[in-house]
């Protein structure tokens, strides 16, 4: 084992790992096999790769090095109203692509799909501007989304049904910068 799990880690506010879910070097080949795979599912046509922030930052600037064509990258910044760790299913529009999105792939990256609540909204909004075509990418995937309409044609992991921080994902806003997917104690 690294020595960050036994020594105290000084990013973590003095909060414990309980289980790193996924370590930096699994995480960095499971991105270079999403990469080669979104390379060669887009081989015609402008791609646009359109990240959801704040979550999908740190995934997003790993994945776009690993697709080997031309492509765009724009963000989106949706807001669910309430707090927590729980989705209230209110999701609103920040910050809008200036990017056209008519006519293009566009490749919609989250960090972790829950109940699936933030991307059926986007997606609806996504779809009436007419894209090319219009997927989803989502580094984890916790399987219990039972209202979402969309497949997630990419997925990085199956997500332990545990709440996990890091590469992106937060609590509270904090731990998004750890190179590691863990739970916390
Ligand atoms: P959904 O609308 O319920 O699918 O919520 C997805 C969003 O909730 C993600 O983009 C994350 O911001 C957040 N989220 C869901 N599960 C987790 C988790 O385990 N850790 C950190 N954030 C999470
Ligand atoms: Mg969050």
């Amino acid at each position: 084992m690294a020595d960050w799990v036994s020594a105290p880690d000084p990013r973590l506010l003095g909060r414990t790992v309980a289980r790193i879910a996924f370590d930096e070097a699994t995480i960095a080949e499971r991105v270079r096999e999403l990469g080669a795979e979104i390379t060669s599912a887009y081989p015609d046509g402008d791609l646009l790769v359109l990240g959801l922030l704040k979550g999908s930052f740190i995934f997003l600037s790993d994945l776009v090095r690993q697709i080997v064509r031309p492509l765009q990258v724009d963000f989106l910044v949706a807001s669910s109203y309430g707090e927590g760790t729980i989705s209230s299913g209110n999701v609103r529009l920040l910050y809008d692509p200036e990017t056209q999105l008519e006519g293009k792939h566009i490749l919609l990256v989250e960090d972790i799909v829950d109940t699936g609540r933030t991307l059926n909204r986007l997606m609806d909004l996504l779809r009436a501007r007419n894209p090319r075509s219009l997927e989803i990418c989502a580094l984890l995937h916790k399987h219990i989304a039972h209202e979402l309409k969309y497949e997630t044609k990419f997925i990085g992991y199956d997500a332990p049904h545990e709440f996990l921080v890091g590469y992106g994902l937060d609590h509270a806003e904090s731990f998004r910068h750890l190179p590691y997917i863990a739970s916390l104690l």
